[in-house]
């Protein structure tokens, strides 16, 4: 599995000595959570913050938008670095015009959906899409518990991928540590992303040596 460190759990006084260890480690994505106090309830950091970590990062940029109406900054957050660039199902009026833009701006397409969001809402766009990221757990906060339903989904979308001949990667986001990414694997989950059991570990570089030995 390729694994994305969040660095919403990193040390923000100290983000470029973080960024450094991620190009070190055996992370192969980088996983930049934008939260606009609107879709979801805080306020994280954006495209001045990316900018800055593009100038250091060795790592793809794993660019997870939590905001409402993303299609207003897409060629922006390109610009920014991003080189994935995830929206939410719930926050895109017209879904399929979003990934049309993204994709139209040199990025790869991401779709996540919250944990109450079904699967096959996905239907009608899983063959235009790069990757799904579920969120297993409500999005806004790190260090938050593991919502077990996920495996199910996690089947669910897998028997969507297939059938529709989809190259769409499986990524999950919220509560992965040793235990539940384990489980995830066994599912066939292509990424999984980690942000507090990373950072809060004595030795982070470590921690995401662990998860890629699953
Ligand atoms: C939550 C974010 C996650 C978060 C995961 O809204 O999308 O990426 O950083 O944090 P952990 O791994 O601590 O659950
Ligand atoms: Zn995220």
């Amino acid at each position: 599995m390729i694994v994305s460190p969040s660095i919403l759990s990193a040390d923000f006084l100290n983000l470029g000595r973080d960024v450094e260890m991620l190009n070190e480690s055996q992370a192969e994505w980088i996983h930049f959570d934008v939260m606009d106090g609107m879709f979801v309830p805080n306020i994280s950091f954006g495209l001045p913050v990316l900018q800055h970590v593009n100038k250091v990062a060795k790592k793809v940029l794993d660019v997870h938008l939590m905001i409402e109406d993303p299609d207003r900054y897409i060629d922006a957050f390109q610009q920014a670095g991003a080189e994935i660039l995830t929206v939410h199902h719930e926050a895109c009026r017209h879904l399929h015009r979003t990934i049309q833009r993204i994709h139209q701006s040199g990025m790869k397409a991401g779709v996540s959906l919250n944990p109450h969001t079904p699967v096959s809402v996905l239907e009608e766009v899983i063959e235009d899409i790069d990757v799904v990221l579920l969120m297993s757990v409500n999005p806004g906060f790190g260090g938050q518990k593991f919502i077990e339903r996920t495996y199910d989904k996690v089947k669910q979308l897998k028997e969507m991928i297939t059938a529709r001949g989809s190259k769409a990667m499986i990524e999950i986001d919220g509560g992965v540590n040793l235990e539940t990414g384990a489980k995830l694997k066994a599912c066939g989950v292509d990424v999984v992303v980690a942000g507090s059991f990373v950072f809060n570990s004595e030795n982070p570089s470590e921690t995401i040596a662990s998860l890629k030995a699953l």
